[in-house]
């Protein structure tokens, strides 16, 4: 095999509790991802040299070297395993960097999986997932191949939710044009619950699973939480005013995604979805607007 062409789709945090910071500075979490349709593509190329090198388009920059997470993937299934060839990736990205909506770690896993192939490595998927939790903590959910899944640990271990795989939920997703740092708003969260303790904030994810089991009284929005919208919020107003504008529009469950600053509704139909992302466009604010749905 020399070439092969993959999607690479984004996630959303349809629940989000922040439980404690840990001994190595991650926090311990408890999460809800959703696989959506919104998604990048990735060329990759067999080269006869051990080189990897990367190209970009579709309008957003990305880093190039070490610190883009495709490279990290990449050399990593090199040096862990003996690999002789290289690979030069094209990625067409279409979903927005650092907006909480998981593009890099998807990317990252998209990698791991596409080299597995062309390299003709035959590794499994427990040894890919150990090799996404060295990249990040978002990047496991993306190896397996399963549409919603509840994460713990740092978000890295999986349970998926097969009971969920007949469930399409519809979003309006829109993304204001900043980026935001995940190390930051962690470290804002810390500075808010620094007295806290352990009191946990949000709904107990137990009635948040058994709620999407059965979709539609979700729509209320009374159960989606996530525990770094306050940081993320008071850090950048805009995620606020954004969030604002959905609740004018009549949308009622309304979340952050992960660390912000992608903002979603979750809605009945794609019909309701396209209607509310038009009203959305029409007022020419620095977002950029999606119709999206669970794939
Ligand atoms: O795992 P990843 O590299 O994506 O995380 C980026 C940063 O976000 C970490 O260095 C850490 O500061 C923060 N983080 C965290 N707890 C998590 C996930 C991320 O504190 N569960």
């Amino acid at each position: 095999m020399k070439s092969l062409a993959l999607n690479s789709y984004a996630k959303l945090n349809l629940y989000l509790q922040v439980l404690n910071k840990r001994k190595d500075n991650y926090h311990n979490l408890k999460t809800v991802f959703e696989r959506i349709g919104l998604c990048d593509r990735i060329f990759l190329k067999s080269r006869p040299d051990k080189k990897i090198t990367l190209s970009c388009a579709g309008g957003f920059k990305i880093p190039k070297g070490r610190s883009n997470l495709v490279y990290r993937a990449a050399r990593l299934l090199q040096e862990n395993h003996g690999v002789s060839k290289g690979a030069h990736i094209r990625i067409v990205k279409r979903i927005p960097p650092a907006a909480g909506l998981g593009g890099g770690s998807s990317n990252a896993a998209t990698t791991l999986i596409g080299l597995n192939k062309l390299w003709g490595l035959n590794l499994n998927r427990d040894r890919l997932i150990s090799l996404a939790k060295k990249i990040g903590s978002d990047v496991p959910f993306f190896i397996y191949d399963i549409r919603f899944a509840f994460g713990r640990g740092r978000g890295d271990k999986l349970s998926p939710l097969p009971e969920l795989n007949a469930l399409r939920l519809w979003h309006v997703l829109a993304v204001p044009k900043i980026r935001v740092s995940t190390p930051f708003i962690y470290g804002k969260w810390d500075q808010n619950n620094k007295n806290f303790g352990l009191t946990r904030q949000g709904p107990d994810v137990r009635i948040f699973l058994q709620r999407l089991r059965r979709a539609k009284p979700l729509l209320s929005g009374d159960i989606m939480f996530n525990g770094l919208e306050g940081p993320s919020i008071k850090a950048y107003p805009a995620i606020g005013r954004l969030k604002e504008e959905f609740t004018r529009l009549g949308l009622k469950a309304i979340l952050m995604s992960g660390s912000g600053p992608a903002v979603f509704a979750l809605v009945s139909s794609k019909k309701e979805a396209g209607l509310m992302a038009a009203r959305l466009k029409r007022m020419k604010k620095p977002w950029r607007v999606f119709v999206t749905g669970t794939v």
